[in-house]
């Protein structure tokens, strides 16, 4: 193999049960280089480095070092091939200092005075804001990061990985870290940097490596491309899907968005006077490349994300408009609105994992108002109807769901939702890891529903579903609405343009 390169990844496979994370994959690392590793949520990125940092094996496929075969079992063993991964959660101890948290885990003995001298060097050789003595719990999330980071280097990684290190960072932070990572490039290591931004990839990189679909679909030079070219390397051509959409007769409107703005805790916006109606009847998609504001969007319209200006209204049959900004998340799910958002983390949002599919239909069961809880049968019924029409493979209703493998879990969240009829229903990344036939009882399910007469606000990741099964698509841009199309004649390349078009300015 070539020895021009530090890593080469060949034919590299990975499957979860039914899920090919990553298919036959082919990358290259170079020294004096910084790789961006893009693609959407789900693509593979993070799994495809696993591999490099001994968390994963592949199932097929071999890896280089410096044109030599390798395998790596273990972080341990990454470590001594010079590979260190920065992942998105930190394993560091609070109550101990910077210093000590580079040191734990190591064979060598626990030197604090010599440690503390070799953690300065390496902040003063690439920049890093961090004392060795300070402890953990006094630290930012971007001197946490740094801890991470430093602690790679400590180890003598020559090849780096951070796993979307700028998800947590502020945009000056963000700043600071690729600064950074260009002075570690110039000393001559190999940086890969996982994400999804995409003025991120053209503002930091110098080779850009694409995923779709846990598929390696080509590596460009980053001043040889843009943001379009890019998107349309992540989105790919339309495939058929045969997702069936039947058209509803008469829809009148049912959610009115207006001029919403939305900012986050650092005060930048994440949805800058966002306007748009859902129908009854319609499936209305939201599109956009992951972190445009889909998330805020759905908790903002759920009464979970504050809304620092416009007016969000759900609409009944005589027309009366009834304000939901302001009101608590009970008071908007009394409304009608129903929200089934599926986090990474499928226990983060919405369910008990230690109560049973039951216990957790009760959770959500507004139908007979205050009295809900005092009957058990109704939640009852509804479990059993999730369970079966969605093949829940649970011992029993009563199981707790926190010991349901993940795709179970997501089947009761999903159907709890579907099961209350809510008027309007917004579902985020309903399918995220579901296996084919189970995606399609969903979207069967998403239709059932917009047959029903209800507004379906369906967040997805995937342009072909979108394509197929909304009936408008709404996409967001840097939290700007960039365009509402008919899904029924939009390509997917317009779809694609109108993902970059707006928000990429700034960077240019
Ligand atoms: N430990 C796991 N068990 C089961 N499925 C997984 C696991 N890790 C990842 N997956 C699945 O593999 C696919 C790729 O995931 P991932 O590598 O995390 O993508 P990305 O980092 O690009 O968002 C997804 O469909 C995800 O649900
Ligand atoms: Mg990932």
């Amino acid at each position: 193999m070539d020895t021009k390169y530090a890593i080469e990844m060949k034919g590299i496979t990975k499957r979860f049960g039914q899920v090919v994370a990553n298919d036959s994959i082919n990358l290259t690392i170079k020294r004096g280089e910084i790789l961006a590793l893009l693609g959407e949520n789900g693509s593979g990125k993070t799994t495809l480095m696993n591999m490099l940092s001994g968390i994963y094996q592949p199932d097929e496929g071999e890896i280089y070092k410096d044109g030599k075969l390798i395998y790596i079992h273990s972080p341990r063993e990454a470590y001594e091939h010079g590979i260190g991964m920065i992942h998105q959660h930190y394993k560091l101890i609070e109550v101990f200092t910077a210093a000590q948290n580079i040191l734990l885990g190591l064979d060598e003995k626990m030197d604090i005075k010599g440690a503390n001298l070799k953690v300065k060097e390496i902040c003063e050789r690439y920049g890093f804001d961090i004392e060795p003595t300070t402890k953990v719990y006094d630290m930012s999330v971007s001197q946490k990061q740094t801890v991470e980071i430093v602690k790679v280097l400590y180890r003598g990684a020559e090849i780096l990985i951070l796993d979307e290190p700028t998800a947590v960072l502020t945009p000056q932070e963000t700043d600071t870290l690729f600064e950074v990572l260009r002075n570690m490039k110039k000393d001559g290591k190999a940086i890969v940097i996982i994400t999804h931004k995409l003025n991120e990839v053209m503002e930091v990189s110098d080779k850009v490596a694409v995923l779709r679909k846990g598929e390696y679909i080509g590596t460009v030079e980053t001043r040889n491309t843009n943001p379009q070219a890019l998107t349309d390397m992540m989105v790919g051509h339309s495939v058929a899907l045969n997702i069936n959409r039947p058209l509803y007769e008469n829809p009148h409107k049912k959610l009115v968005v207006e001029n919403l703005t939305c900012v986050d805790e650092e005060g930048i916006k994440k949805l800058d006077n966002v306007s748009f109606i859902a129908n009854t009847g319609e499936i209305l998609g939201v599109a956009g490349i992951s972190g445009s504001g889909q998330k805020e969007l759905l908790e903002a319209i759920a009464g979970l994300y504050p809304v620092k200006n416009g007016s969000i209204r759900v609409v009944d049959d005589k027309d009366n408009e009834t304000e939901l900004v302001g009101k608590t998340p009970r008071k908007i799910r009394e409304a009608g609105v129903g929200m089934a958002f599926v986090p990474e983390d499928r226990l983060g949002m919405g369910l008990v994992g230690s109560m049973g599919m039951t216990g957790n239909m009760l959770l959500r069961s507004w139908k007979n108002g205050k009295g809900a809880f005092l009957k058990k049968k109704e939640p009852e019924n509804l479990a059993n109807r999730v369970m079966e029409e969605l093949e829940v493979v649970t011992p029993s209703i009563d199981f707790p769901v926190r010991r349901l493998s993940g795709g179970n879990v997501q089947k009761v969240l999903v159907g709890r939702e579907i099961s209350n009829e809510p008027s309007v229903l917004m579902t985020a990344y309903a399918v995220r890891g579901l296996d084919i036939n189970t995606s399609y009882t969903i979207y069967n399910l998403l239709t059932e529903q917009k047959m029903k007469g209800a507004a379906v606000v369906y967040v997805g990741e995937d342009l072909d579903v979108l394509l197929e099964l909304a009936d408008r698509i709404l996409v967001l841009c840097g939290g700007r609405v960039s365009g509402i199309v008919d899904a029924r004649t939009t390509t997917k390349e317009e779809v694609g343009l109108m993902m970059t078009q707006i928000g990429e300015d700034v960077d240019e």
